[in-house]
């Protein structure tokens, strides 16, 4: 019987746009996260006996992953890093699979390393149960912040809901902090501009982020974001969260276009003109956030939701993927 992991994606309201240390993946900023319910990632690993070269042998989306795939050679890199660092041995057989188009914008990489390091860690210590690893000294933080070896944004998968990553005063002090938002249900409509995948990975993204002249000033301003970003939560003020995100996700945009690395096309550019127009002239409660890819999150309270994707539906003919805040994150199930 195969254990399976789940894991949420999760979008950023406050985004992680560059890193001070590159090894532990150390932002310069804290950022914070909203984990979407169904938007998961599926990973069952086994240990696999006889000649396995690589160590490893891996199914994304039920296809074998040649071992010259970038993919391939990101989860090895990343698992070699693992094994030595713990002692652990054997090779492995990794099934993985996501609800959702990868490499889009729509955080493929936070689902998919919390999961593939939940499940690995799970067969390496022939631990069946969270609770079993907990005991054995992996508990959440400690999960999270080797999955973040993996990728930064996956340490915010850890945990449900409203999600603040800190980063501390050194790579080895970071945590992640679930915000109590007092049950506030908030919704995610996911308008997809295109699902090919985006040009220049977000890793190599984060490298080029201090070239660019307006670096500096969002780094310093992202606490007072937050801060006030938690006053909205508590108030459940959706307005205020709506001009805060838009706010840092316009501020983390400049920097990608004035640093080599732009993830927004002119159709999406297009997209987000009309629909602020529209928004503001039918007066709906709807914020818009982007990541590094094409896809746009409009977030709203989810009573509003069914508006939100009547007005999408009535003036844009893109794909819509409706979903919402999630209240459990991780699962691990037979
Ligand atoms: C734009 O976590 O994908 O989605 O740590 O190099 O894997 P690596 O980067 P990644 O960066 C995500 C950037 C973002 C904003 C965010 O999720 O906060």
């Amino acid at each position: 019987m195969s254990i399976w992991v789940r894991s949420s994606t999760n979008i950023a309201l406050i985004k992680y746009w560059g890193k001070e240390d590159f090894d532990y993946n150390w932002p310069v900023n804290d950022s914070v996260s909203m984990g979407l319910k169904d938007l998961c990632s599926l990973t069952s690993s086994r240990i696999v006996d006889g000649d396995c070269e690589s160590g490893y042998i891996v199914y994304f989306n039920d296809v074998l992953l040649e071992k010259t795939d970038l993919k391939f050679l990101r989860i090895k890199n990343f698992l070699d890093r693992v094994k030595s660092e713990f002692g652990f041995s054997g090779n492995l057989e990794i099934k993985t699979k996501n609800s959702f188009y990868s490499d889009c914008g729509i955080a493929s990489s936070a689902s998919g390393f919390s999961a593939l390091t939940v499940s690995c860690i799970l067969t390496w210590t022939g631990s069946k149960s969270l609770d079993e690893l907990e005991k054995i000294g992996f508990d959440i933080q400690k999960l999270a912040s080797i999955s973040r070896w993996g990728s930064g944004s996956s340490c915010r998968s850890f945990l449900p809901g409203i999600v603040w990553w800190k980063r501390g005063d050194s790579p080895f002090e970071q945590q992640v902090v679930q915000i109590d938002d007092l049950g506030w249900e908030l919704s995610d409509t996911i308008v997809i501009i295109s699902s090919t995948a985006k040009k220049i990975p977000s890793s190599e993204g984060h490298k080029l982020a201090s070239r660019s002249p307006h670096f500096r000033k969002r780094v310093q301003s992202v606490d007072k974001m937050i801060q006030d970003l938690l006053v909205a939560v508590k108030q459940h003020d959706i307005e205020s969260l709506g001009r805060i995100i838009e706010i840092d996700c316009e501020s983390m945009h400049r920097i990608m276009d004035s640093s080599g690395a732009g993830y927004r096309s002119q159709e999406c550019l297009e997209f987000l003109d009309k629909f602020k127009k529209i928004r503001d002239q039918i007066g709906i409660g709807a914020y818009y956030t982007q990541d590094a890819g094409s896809s746009v999150h409009i977030i709203s309270e989810k009573k509003e939701q069914p508006k939100v994707v009547e007005v999408l539906k009535k003036n844009f003919s893109y794909e819509l993927i409706c979903d919402e805040i999630s209240r459990s994150s991780l699962s691990v199930f037979e």
